[in-house]
């Protein structure tokens, strides 16, 4: 995929109605919508500083959620644009629809400096379908079109790629920033080159491992995952979490690994619990002697110190998934001890986003780590190769 895309930063933005797509798309509180999380919004205010004080007036836009083309007033994007205001010290026009006469009517009167919010774009049912009618609407109301939605890059929506058909599109910072640092890091990463893959399932990870393989020189397994590559390996795995249809693709890549000369490290041990609860009986034993009944829910301390080991010799390390159960803090060291290794290895140290990004937060470490990225689905298609139709869409250099 060709990264070098034109940037705000390329274009004269003095004057014009710019129409900036944003990722909001944050996590509230059930009941009483506060935002629980703000660090997509602060992380799309670079690239709104940067127009409003080059003298364009701002029409921002955001989905927020799944309402699937209907109003759902519990999804209004009006608590984005009061924590919006507070964090950019100004006053937010917010429109209650998206195309409709209060946006239309707000964008038409929006002068150079003055920033318009417009309704979740996905209350309409064009956005999801990219339907070229609502794209054309979006467009119709500026002049100027800057993605910054680096989390969302993945969706080819009307809001997202859709646009771009009618406007002349350009990347805001946050895109550039992600797409540079997790971009040199697949193609011309500081070696050895380690990846950290957990999570749940093997099926959710398949292309981003067959991707890395070609690319990494460790490559590291955790999570759930790893009892489907255990199985693999011959060992029994108790109750823990197995994919049986993805035992094939696990030896597949265990023998790949070998031919490539690619460290493939799996769990030498294991904390396992009798339930899948926080507090139930837990005890750490060695890979392949998981008792009938318990199940796999962290790395253990031999497969802790051989991981951080890995971790850091390596110049980079690219981290998506985590370890373990570890909202269950009995079963969080795992996944922890990633996050102090990657934190003291002194390599260049990318955190994927969704829940390695949740989990690096809540630990403690966001500060210590090269790069966050904002996206989860988003940042996981990057890894995987894919072309990403929110950043194709854009103008080249
Ligand atoms: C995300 O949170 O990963 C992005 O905002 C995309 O949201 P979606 O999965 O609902 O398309």
């Amino acid at each position: 995929m060709n990264y070098s895309k034109k940037n705000v930063r390329d274009v004269d933005v003095k004057g014009k109605k710019v129409l900036l797509r944003c990722d909001f798309n944050v996590p509230q509180d059930k009941a009483t919508r506060a935002i629980t999380d703000d660090r997509r919004i602060r992380a799309a205010l670079p690239t709104i500083r940067y127009l409003l004080e080059n003298g364009a007036a701002v029409i921002a836009c955001s989905h927020l959620g799944k309402p699937k083309g209907e109003v759902k007033p519990e999804l209004t994007l009006a608590p984005v644009a009061e924590r919006l205001g507070e964090l950019l010290g100004q006053e937010i026009i917010f429109a209650k629809d998206v195309v409709g006469p209060d946006a239309q009517a707000k964008a038409a009167a929006l002068k150079a400096g003055e920033l318009l919010l417009l309704e979740n774009t996905r209350f309409e049912k064009g956005e999801e379908k990219n339907d070229p009618a609502f794209s054309r609407a979006l467009a119709d109301m500026a002049e100027l079109f800057v993605s910054d939605a680096f989390g969302t890059v993945h969706r080819a929506h009307a809001s997202t790629a859709g646009v771009a058909e009618y406007l002349p599109a350009v990347s805001g910072f946050l895109i550039e920033k992600e797409l540079e640092i997790m971009g040199k890091a697949l193609e011309a990463p500081a070696r050895p080159f380690a990846a950290v893959l957990g999570g749940a399932k093997v099926s959710d990870k398949i292309p981003v491992i067959e991707n890395l393989l070609d690319k990494a020189d460790i490559i590291i397994i955790g999570g759930g995952m790893a009892y489907t590559f255990m199985k693999a390996m011959g060992y029994e795995v108790g109750s823990s979490l197995l994919e049986e249809d993805k035992i094939g693709f696990a030896l597949d890549m265990l023998r790949r690994a070998r031919e490539k000369g690619v460290k493939l490290l799996t769990p030498a041990d294991n904390v396992v619990g009798s339930a899948f609860a926080p507090d139930c009986e837990r005890k750490t034993v060695d890979t392949g002697c998981i008792p009938a009944g318990w199940m796999g829910m962290d790395i253990g301390p031999k497969t802790i110190a051989m991981y951080s080991e890995a971790i850091k010799g390596a110049g980079t390390v690219i981290w998506n998934g985590p370890m373990g159960v570890f909202e269950f803090d009995a079963f969080a060291e795992g996944t922890r001890a990633m996050a102090r290794a990657m934190a003291e290895s002194g390599a260049v140290t990318i955190v994927g986003g969704g829940d390695s990004a949740a989990a690096v937060e809540q630990l403690g470490f966001a500060d210590k780590m090269t790069h966050i990225s904002t996206g989860g689905g988003a940042s996981l298609e990057f890894l995987e190769g894919k072309a990403l139709p929110g950043v194709v869409c854009l103008l080249d250099k």
